[in-house]
């Protein structure tokens, strides 16, 4: 009864003191706080939206009251590092196609949905009259998922299979489906560049593109990183009647399978194009911890990193230790999210003296999890 009654009246307190800063400090208590329209818009257009929409895999958070009515889990999954998906951990390489919220935008989420979500101050996003006289539209988040990121292609290149070879993915939820395109390669030349935009979204979580005799890989498409480009002078060697080879990963549901698509193609001037090649090391295995090495025999320029690891696996290190015993860590990657695999493509090569040693080593978690078992490997891109 007691305790009853102290919280009560603390709740009471509360009302009365919010209620009296906002009389007493109106102005500082609208542009001290972070709104919709204004912090949370932009942060779900770089980081959710592309997932959270309709048409994305996940749930529609695009709206303000999708958002508000969504905000004390999103509270939750930010802080979780659960949403967006992203496992690398900063300070251990920095990777172009991060999806990480920086620390500003979490306090931003933070503090929009402890101040109650608010979406704006009521005069300056919302109901402005337009020069037509019309009523703004309410602000929304938006991906646009028709925009060509690296520009208009040299070739578009329809993908849609008369045949597509449907496989299950070993220990995960996900399914795989194989495709193999033609780009239509008349004379030697080089990949600069590719972009693919699918036609449905729904269930794809990510799209492995790789030259089909050779294996190279050449890209993984993930939800919030559909391309890859190769750095200004280099490209990827195609012949004459070179497919490439398309491996879906994608979550069953009943919206259907379909790998349709266009994919854009970007091509180098073959002249001065720099050859990108790649490494990859890999070893089959069972345990709670895998691990797979090799010695770099020559000067490497890493340029990104595409790991593969068996399903349960929690936690990826990825490092190198250079001749004179200095150790770097390429990649630190913590809670990985299964159902999103993705490349980590490097902000900035890294070069590596001939003799480093590579060192994979992939971890089930803590010592109740169960073993890891099947196939870890790292495909490093380089030049
Ligand atoms: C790559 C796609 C993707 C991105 C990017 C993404 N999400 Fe999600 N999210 C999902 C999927 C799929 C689910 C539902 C299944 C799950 O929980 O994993 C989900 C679930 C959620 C949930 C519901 C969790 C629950 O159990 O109630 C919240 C909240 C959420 N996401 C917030 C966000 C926010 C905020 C962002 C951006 C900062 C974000 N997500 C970015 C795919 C994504």
């Amino acid at each position: 009864m007691h305790r009853q009654l102290a919280r009560v009246s603390i709740l009471f307190l509360a009302v009365i003191a919010a209620a009296w800063s906002a009389f007493t400090f109106p102005h500082a208590a609208t542009s001290n706080s972070v709104l919709f329209d204004r912090e949370i818009v932009r942060i779900l257009n770089i980081h959710c939206a592309m997932c959270h929409m309709s048409g994305g895999p996940a749930e529609d958070i695009t709206t303000w009251q999708q958002t508000w009515l969504q905000r004390d889990a999103i509270h939750d999954q930010v802080l979780a590092r659960h949403m967006p998906p992203w496992a690398a951990v900063s300070g251990y390489g920095s990777f172009k196609n991060t999806n990480q919220l920086t620390l500003r935008e979490k306090r931003f989420i933070v503090s929009w949905v402890e101040g109650l979500g608010p979406r704006n101050t009521g005069e300056v996003f919302f109901n402005l009259p337009g020069t037509d006289g019309a009523q703004d539209e309410p602000v929304t988040a938006s991906f646009d998922t028709a925009a060509w990121r690296l520009g208009d292609p040299g070739r578009v290149v329809r993908v849609a299979p008369d045949d597509v070879l449907v496989g299950t993915l070993d220990g995960s939820e996900l399914l795989q489906a194989f495709v193999t395109i033609d780009p239509f390669i008349q004379e030697e030349t080089f990949l600069s560049g590719l972009e693919f935009l699918p036609d449905d979204r729904r269930n794809l979580h990510a799209v492995v593109f790789s030259v089909a005799d050779s294996g190279q890989w050449l890209a993984t498409w993930t939800p919030w990183y559909g391309h890859r480009e190769f750095s200004e002078d280099s490209g990827v060697r195609l012949a004459p009647g070179q497919h490439i080879q398309a491996d879906y990963l994608m979550s069953e549901s009943n919206s259907g399978m379909t790998v349709n698509g266009s994919l854009g193609l970007h091509f180098a001037n073959t002249t001065t194009a720099r050859q990108v090649q790649e490494i990859s090391v890999e070893s089959q295995g069972r345990g709670t911890r895998l691990q797979t090495e090799t010695t770099l025999e020559n000067e490497t320029t890493v340029i990104a990193l595409w790991p593969e690891y068996p399903a349960g696996t929690h936690s990826l290190e990825i490092s190198a230790r250079h001749p004179n015993g200095r150790v770097e860590i390429l990649l630190l990657a913590l809670d990985i999210p299964e159902q999103w695999p993705t490349s980590y493509i490097l902000e900035s090569p890294i070069t590596l003296p001939a003799g480093s040693r590579l060192t994979v080593t992939a971890n089930a978690g803590d010592a109740q999890s169960t073993a890891l078992s099947g196939m870890l490997r790292l495909t490093l891109s380089n030049y």
